[in-house]
């Protein structure tokens, strides 16, 4: 099987990709004290790594008050981008590139988290429901009411992210990808049904979309558009968010985000994440018209039905998770259509080797 569509190459921003198999966002909380990454992390990425591959590194809080889960990398400190630059040099080894998600969780975070223990912030004092949080121990309790963040608070957190974007940049990334997905704060100012503010972020579509568009401009002016990807999930619901007309604000965001000449946009298929297992609403191929720049599409591909999406012109490259996680070598077993390890939940968050960097690669299986 050789699937000659996900095995062309695409030249990406300032990047030229060998093919279109990316390794999606995928958080692990296996982070070392300080949330630095630490050297199992460096083999983790670099075992994933192929020649001209791309590879987007686990979302990474810009700040402290950011973080939502025990053991997440930062990219706030001169330790963190130090463990993150041995990531990099690990995966620049073996030839590939390797963008850094930004991230910032939002109300989805626990004031034990928090810096001085308080509530964590949120377009609206609106609380999740459906989901128990995390502390920093490991337990799950009920989310607290989140603090709606005052509108004079809004430019620190935007420099919150250029401060990110810059240290993601000395820890040597290719790239960044500004994580607008999954329930998160850029998420849950876009949502209508997280954001109910009344000023020039909430209300309507040009106001919900401000705080990522202004993000995304800020990471630009560290970057360069051409290194610079954003991440969306339009019909996402984890996290209690969704909005009421999807379409439309999607439609609006992605001519916006056009006019900016990104690197690619990066669109989750599915309703709910992370590692969804239900159908992907067809609406997803309404968007595409308003994006012409590479797109990756993300949730529940395998090898055939990502090169059928490349060849039907749905996306220009395809971002796989849970299948990356079980198989270090994932484009070679594809590439050769290779029977594929079976990815392991239970390990996917949190300990050690178990689960992470130990998953045969073919050569090892002999
Ligand atoms: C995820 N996902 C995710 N998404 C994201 O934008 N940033 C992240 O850090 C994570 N973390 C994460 C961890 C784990 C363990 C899973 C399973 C998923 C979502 C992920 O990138 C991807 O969109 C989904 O897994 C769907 O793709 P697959 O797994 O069907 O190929």
């Amino acid at each position: 099987m050789s699937l000659p569509s996900l095995f062309s190459p695409l030249r990406i921003g300032r990047h030229d990709l060998a093919h279109r198999v990316v390794m999606a966002p995928l958080t692990r909380m296996r982070a070392g004290p300080g949330n630095v990454p630490n050297g199992l992390a460096a083999t983790y990425y670099g075992q994933r790594t192929s020649e001209g591959g791309l590879l987007i590194a686990e979302a990474t809080q810009v700040t402290p008050s950011g973080q939502g889960y025990p053991a997440t990398p930062g990219i706030h400190s001169a330790e963190q981008a130090q463990g993150w630059k041995k990531v990099v040099d690990a995966v620049h080894a073996r030839g590939g590139v390797i963008f850094l998600q930004l991230w910032h969780v939002g109300r989805s975070s626990h004031s034990s988290f928090q810096p001085g223990g308080v509530l964590p912030v949120a377009p609206s004092a609106i609380a999740i429901t459906s989901l128990a949080s995390f502390t920093p121990e490991w337990k799950q309790v009920p989310y607290e009411t989140p603090r709606a963040l005052a509108l004079d608070e809004i430019p620190a957190l935007i420099e919150a992210y250029r401060d990110g974007a810059r240290n993601a940049l000395a820890a040597g990334f290719d790239g960044v990808e500004v994580h607008g997905a999954n329930g998160y704060l850029l998420e849950q100012f876009l949502h209508s049904r997280s954001n109910k503010r009344s000023d020039a972020y909430g209300g309507t579509v040009d106001n919900r979309a401000r705080l990522l568009l202004e993000v995304t401009q800020a990471v630009i002016e560290v970057w360069g558009a051409d290194r610079v990807g954003v991440r969306l999930s339009p019909f996402n619901l984890y996290g209690d968010v969704g909005d009421d007309d999807p379409i439309g604000l999607y439609s609006h965001v992605l001519a916006r985000l056009a006019e900016l000449d990104l690197a690619y946009l990066h669109m989750i298929v599915g309703r709910d994440g992370p590692g969804f297992d239900g159908e992907s609403p067809p609406e997803i191929d309404d968007l595409r018209p308003f994006w012409r720049k590479p797109l990756i599409l993300a949730g529940g591909f395998t090898g055939e039905s990502a090169d059928a999406a490349i060849r039907a012109g749905r996306a220009d490259a395809v971002a796989f998770g849970r299948q990356f996680i079980a198989n270090p070598d994932l484009p070679q077993r594809l590439r050769r259509g290779a029977p594929l390890n079976a990815y392991n939940r239970s390990t996917f968050y949190g300990g050690g080797a178990a689960g992470y960097t130990d998953y045969p690669a073919l050569e090892m299986e002999g």
